[in-house]
């Protein structure tokens, strides 16, 4: 086969059907589609599930390895083929382009550097990595070897790399010297040092040298990625593992607490991964596939690596930014590589419809035949624009909906073949059962009418996270709580009258702010660290661009008053927690916060005056405290 297409719905009918059976009996359907990778082993029992412990186990038995399916198995078909297209931050710096067989040695070779220094299967490995070609080939390597990555975005700060790798007990530690980023270089390497002072159970760390300065490298523990590579063979047979084992862990915010560690495991994720990605894109074979995610997060890792290359496409990886050097960037790109398939963020979307529209229209956007959103909802006016002057009403647009937890996409249109409608992530694909829960807990039938309700799945699908990494038991709290032997979403969404979901936002105390998934507990600790600040409370509020931005109330001890250098502290010190991207945009200090009798901030009075909504507040009388809600309006940003 010269492309693994096999797994393509064809029509709006065949979507139907697919969707039917895999209702009625989900296990001989996902059977048929792992029946399409490359297995060691067959697995002997397709899934076993009980939401109320919550454990989930799909293809028990197989024996595999992912990168088997992303590399070794294209080789004879597909090894001269462009596996990964890789766009420097500088448009002046060269493009590399790296096909399927030399992506394999790559890999195979890196992976003999990381058993070298010590790594063996199940051992975990942070990454804390430019966009670069090597991200990849490092996350491949672990996979090769059976070791569990657990990817940090590299923009996160050395307090939040050194709490995921003590979370994990990391063993290992690979970064780059330094990171550029438009006209900024940022060094990784300094930020590691600092996480690393507090980090036991890392042994060794390996650096690429992506610029040609000097990095300072500690002895006994820091080595270079290129000296390694010297010193290893370059042949590396995959380790075998069971379709259960785990393949990575993925930190995301929570709304309360130390982030959580999503653990995804191997055959069920490669499964769902490759199948959405091949449905939901519809590519042909000659095809460009560009997500502009980066692979620090949940969206890079599925559909920038593993479910592109387990699908035998060519994908795109950007290093840059896409206002360097102008904000025409993505649309150059897109013209240089006759990219086809584009996926992005609202947040981008709306960021670049604010620029002139002449920055699109100097490049050709002929190339592109699909479009697609993800991370948050896309708002109208974006979704129009985007189809307007991008797709130029020629390219379907798939709102994909899904989260860290799902390990895939479960809501989106598949492009062409079944109807998109403007902020609507539409139909469940195959194999996704939502449902909507009403306030009390029932759930809303799908009857002839609109529903509105809490986002809630009510059978396991294979690329869920299986577990929170050390702690079961909050997976069990925060996901299959809220209603007993149901896996609930914390979105909350509308359904119309045909079943199309439209997913209205968070329901719980997570912002997203430009796509990134932001707790506001941890930038409250953040906060009141300061030692002139009593208490704080964070909230979201709608924002232009970034969709939501984040609102910050601080009170301060008797005799302090408020000043621009608190507001510079409070903001270096959430920098410092969890890194710039979590910084409020607004701080308000406040005499006092509205509180419940039994103590409980009112955070839902704090969202509508940031919101500027106060017309209705809803019943205040229970307040501890009604009258400092007047006092705040009055004072409000
Ligand atoms: O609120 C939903 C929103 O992003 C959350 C998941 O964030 P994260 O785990 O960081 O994963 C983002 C990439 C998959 C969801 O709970 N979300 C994601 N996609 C959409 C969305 N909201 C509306 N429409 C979407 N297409």
């Amino acid at each position: 086969m010269n492309f693994q297409k096999n797994l393509q719905l064809k029509s709006f009918a065949e979507y139907k059907k697919a969707y039917q059976e895999s209702i009625k009996d989900p296990e001989t359907f996902w059977d048929s589609v792992a029946d399409t990778f490359y297995w060691h082993k067959k697995w002997d029992k397709t899934l076993e599930w009980d939401f109320s412990t919550p454990e989930v186990k799909w293809f028990q038995g197989g024996k595999l390895n992912i990168t088997e399916n992303c590399l070794d198995r294209h080789l004879d078909t597909l090894g001269n083929k462009t596996a990964i297209i890789w766009e420097p931050n500088d448009p002046d710096e060269e493009s590399r382009h790296i096909t399927y067989r030399q992506l394999f040695v790559k890999v195979s070779h890196f992976a003999n550097v990381l058993k070298n220094n010590g790594i063996k299967k199940g051992d975990r490995v942070c990454l804390y990595m430019p966009m670069i070609p090597e991200l990849a080939i490092a996350m491949l390597a672990c996979a090769r070897i059976g070791a569990v990555h657990s990817i940090v975005f590299a923009g996160f700060s050395s307090t939040a790399i050194a709490s995921r790798i003590n979370d994990s007990n990391c063993k290992m530690l690979i970064t780059a010297n330094e990171v550029y980023r438009g006209t900024k270089k940022v060094n990784l390497k300094t930020i590691c040092d600092e996480a690393l002072q507090n980090t036991p159970s890392i042994e060794t760390v390996i650096v690429y040298r992506r610029t040609v300065e000097p990095t300072p490298m500690t002895a006994g523990r820091d080595v270079f990625w290129f000296d390694e590579l010297q010193k290893a063979t370059k042949e590396c047979p995959a380790e075998v593992m069971d379709a259960e084992d785990m393949l990575f862990i993925l930190y995301t915010s929570g709304s309360t607490g130390k982030p959580k560690g999503m653990v995804h495991t191997t055959g069920g994720y490669m499964v769902g991964t490759t199948f959405t990605f091949q449905n939901v894109f519809q590519m042909d074979p000659d095809d460009i596939y560009w997500c502009t995610a980066d692979i620090g997060w949940i969206t890079g890792h599925s559909y920038i690596i593993y479910g592109p290359l387990a699908a035998g496409a060519t994908t795109v990886m950007f290093e840059g930014v896409p206002s360097y050097p102008d904000y025409g960037r993505f649309w150059e790109i897109c013209d240089k590589l006759n990219v086809t398939h584009f996926y992005t963020a609202p947040t981008a979307i709306r960021a670049l419809a604010k620029q002139p529209l002449e920055l699109v229209h100097q490049h050709n956007l002929t190339s592109l035949k699909v479009l697609g959103s993800v991370g948050e909802p896309i708002n109208e006016e974006a979704w129009h624009w985007y189809n307007d002057n991008i797709g130029k009403s020629n390219c379907p647009i798939v709102d994909t909906w899904w989260q860290t937890e799902t390990g895939g996409i479960m809501i989106s249109p598949i492009a062409g073949i079944t109807p998109t409608r403007p902020t609507f992530a539409t139909l469940p694909l195959p194999g996704v059962q939502p449902i909507l829960m009403d306030e009390k807990g029932n759930e809303l039938e799908l009857k002839a009418e609109k529903a509105e309700g809490r986002l809630a799945i009510k059978f396991p699908w294979p690329s869920m996270a299986r577990t929170i990494y050390g702690n079961h038991e909050r997976y069990k709290d925060v996901y299959f709580s809220a209603y007993p032997n149901k896996y609930f979403t914390g979105d909350g969404a509308y359904r119309d009258a045909t079943g199309n979901y439209r997913i209205t936002g968070r329901v719980d105390d997570v912002v997203i702010v430009s796509g990134h998934n932001l707790g506001t507990a941890p930038i409250e600790n953040a906060i009141n660290e300061h030692e002139a600040i009593v208490e704080s409370a964070v909230v979201g509020f709608p924002h232009d661009i970034k969709g939501n931005a984040l609102y910050a109330y601080v009170t301060l001890y008797n005799g302090i008053s408020p000043n621009d250098t608190l507001t510079k502290e409070i903001k270096e010190l959430v920098s410092k927690s969890i890194g710039a991207i979590a910084k409020p945009d607004k701080i308000q200090f406040v005499s006092g916060l509205p509180k419940t009798r039994s103590g409980k901030i009112m955070r839902r009075i704090l969202r509508k005056i940031a919101s500027k909504d106060v017309s209705n507040l809803g019943d205040t009388s229970t307040l501890l405290n009604p009258e400092i809600i007047n006092k705040i309006i009055s004072n409000s940003l």
